[in-house]
């Protein structure tokens, strides 16, 4: 097999991972802080860990990480259906990696594909379990229709940091050097955060966080890449600024003006990050 094909055959793994990494914190954002989100966002942790170490091994094959989400499995009214729902993306993805395991000779990649298997494997018995506890416990969907200032600030906020999520990510695979590798993924990891931060303020209000992404910077050449993020991270700043002054709610002020300095700290790590190329 070329390394072309077995690269075709890790993003589509990849894809698969991204998915269930949104499938899975849309579910936990949306019933609201407590045992189960915690676990289920573990969960969604490991699937960042595995994304790596396939993006990673793209990298390593001279292919180019994809970043297009695979197919979600969306849908269900109450926790229990979205955690039937998060069963079979587990099932999804246990009949991928033995399809990928069994046609991969390379005894490395075969590994490390059966080092996940085994991770979903489990994921699978957690969710099986979480689909019992959710209704035991009759747990509900969290997320309201508030449709106010504040939520379309938060929608905007949610949508701006999955994108950069994933352009940073993506830059940190791409990058030349191991200084920014390091920093893109640092900061694309705090980006995350704020992503967490923004949905779960969402949801606390009563309303619905969409988590869908914008297009993605494709530069190919790290010095583009770093003024495309400058860019970004100065626009946003002056946006989250903007918002935290016109917005009352104390809290959420508070929420944006922390976020606006962390961006404003990003500029200041990408524009140093020009300075290793
Ligand atoms: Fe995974
Ligand atoms: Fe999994
Ligand atoms: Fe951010």
């Amino acid at each position: 097999m070329k390394n072309s094909e077995i690269v075709e055959l890790l993003n589509k793994d990849l894809e698969g991972e991204h998915a269930a990494i949104i499938q899975y914190l849309a579910h936990g954002y949306a019933m609201g802080e407590g045992e189960l989100a915690c676990e289920i966002e573990a969960i969604a942790r490991e699937e960042m860990r595995h994304l790596d170490w396939l993006a990673e091994t793209v990298t390593e094959l001279g292919g180019t990480p994809s970043f297009t989400r695979g197919k979600m499995r969306q849908g269900g009214k109450t926790v229990t259906a979205w955690m039937k729902n998060d069963v079979l993306a587990e099932e999804d993805a246990i009949k991928m990696y033995r399809d990928h395991i069994s046609l991969i000779k390379d005894a490395k990649i075969k590994r490390l594909l059966e080092r996940i298997l085994s991770d979903e494997m489990s994921h699978h018995g957690d969710f099986v379990g979480f689909a019992k506890e959710a209704a035991d416990e009759k747990m509900k969907d969290l997320r309201g229709v508030r449709n106010d200032r504040v939520t379309r600030v938060l929608d905007w906020g949610i949508e701006h940091e999955y994108t950069v999520v994933i352009q940073y990510l993506l830059h940190s695979y791409l990058a030349p050097n191991e200084e920014m590798r390091k920093e893109m993924q640092d900061q694309a990891i705090n980006e995350m955060q704020h992503l967490g931060w923004l949905a779960e303020k969402m949801v606390s209000r009563g309303g619905h966080p969409h988590i869908e992404h914008t297009k993605i910077d494709s530069s190919k050449k790290a010095p583009k890449m770093l003024d495309a993020d400058i860019k970004i991270e100065k626009q946003v700043a002056a946006a989250y600024d903007k918002a935290a002054k016109e917005i009352d709610d104390k809290k959420v002020k508070k929420l944006l003006t922390r976020i606006r300095d962390h961006e404003l700290y990003h500029v200041k790590v990408f524009n140093d990050l020009k300075k290793t190329l």
